[in-house]
């Protein structure tokens, strides 16, 4: 009788959590802060659910051998602290998704997460009604095969796509936008570089939320000419005279929805914006600002006393 219309309570807490995805990302830079240090987390948090699983797979292969023994309560703990480690996994990564520092690709594996948490309730519930061991190992296939998933989508982002690499992508670099270079217009007095007084504030706006200070996104700082040159995680974000060339540049030029867009989110670059960054990065680094076409005088910014 009791067993028919039970559901564990496992399922609210997990309905409960895939609510928590529909929150809005953080605004502020502190807000940012404290869930990026919450998701420090993540990395060693998403090991246990995989060991403990294992540790569970195991226990029902013995248990599916092995029938005249006694596995359910087993494959009920094992269950049950795969599951909690699975939310405390699943807590951790969804406060990096929060940050809004990632970019879209954390969503699918944010959901195949989730979805490998209901799974595991399946599990649980299956294991807790008593079935009997074919339909307790059907169950587990799933749950592993979604747990493979969801790691690989985390994997991706981690250690980066391998197909985003091949060689003929490389130099898939869209057109040039064409610039009229005209005279010079010299600032006088004015003893910045190009970098401080017309680059720094355009990525100040769109790019350091996520490449300065601690908040180092694929470890690249966009705080001097030199980082920028040095690169992040997949090397040089930009090639002193070959803009085109430029990771930094071909990323802004990917179509907006492309999870590489860079910024993933907005404000982006416009495409004036885009012809500055270009010029400087062909002809600018390291100059002054007098080298700076009339073009872009615009943009620079007035000095700071
Ligand atoms: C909201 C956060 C965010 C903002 C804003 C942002 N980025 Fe990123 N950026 C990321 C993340 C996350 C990664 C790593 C994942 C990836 O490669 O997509 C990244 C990676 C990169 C990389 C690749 C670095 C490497 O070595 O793999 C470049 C280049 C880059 N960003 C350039 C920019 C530029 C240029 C801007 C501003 C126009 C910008 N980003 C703004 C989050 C951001």
């Amino acid at each position: 009788m009791r067993a028919c219309c039970q559901f564990s309570g496992l399922w609210l807490w997990t309905l409960l959590l895939g609510g928590l995805t529909l929150l809005p990302s953080a605004r502020s830079a502190s807000a940012v802060d404290w869930l990026l240090f919450t998701g420090g987390f993540h990395p060693l948090a998403v090991h246990l659910p995989i060991g403990l699983w294992a540790g569970t797979v195991l226990i029902l292969i013995v248990g599916v051998r092995r029938p005249a023994m006694l596995f359910e309560p087993w494959l009920r703990g094992g269950a049950l602290v795969t599951w909690l480690s699975g939310c405390i996994a699943f807590l951790t990564g969804l406060t990096l998704y929060l940050s809004g520092t990632y970019s879209d690709t954390v969503k699918p594996h944010l959901i195949a997460t989730w979805i490998f948490l209901v799974a595991l309730n399946l599990f649980y519930d299956v294991v807790v009604k008593g079935a009997g061991m074919k339909k307790i190992s059907v169950v587990a296939v799933g749950v592993s095969i979604i747990m493979g998933y969801a790691g690989h989508l985390g994997g991706v982002m981690t250690h980066g796509d391998i197909f985003a690499e091949v060689p003929w992508q490389a130099h898939a670099a869209s057109a040039e936008p064409r610039v009229d270079l005209e005279a010079a217009v010299l600032f006088e007095g004015d003893d910045r570089t190009v970098f401080e007084a017309a680059v720094y504030p355009i990525l100040d706006e769109k790019c350091l939320l996520c490449h300065a200070g601690r908040r180092l996104r694929a470890k690249l700082s966009m705080e001097t000419e030199e980082a920028m040159l040095k690169g992040g995680v997949s090397g040089a974000a930009m090639v002193s005279g070959n803009a085109d060339g430029s990771m930094m540049i071909e990323r802004m030029r990917l179509p907006e929805d492309d999870e590489l867009h860079m910024p993933p989110m907005e404000p982006f670059v416009t495409d004036e914006e885009e012809q500055l960054l270009v010029w400087w990065i062909n002809e600018g680094i390291g100059q002054p600002v007098s080298a700076l076409p009339a073009t872009f005088a615009s943009f620079v910014k007035p000095a700071e006393e």
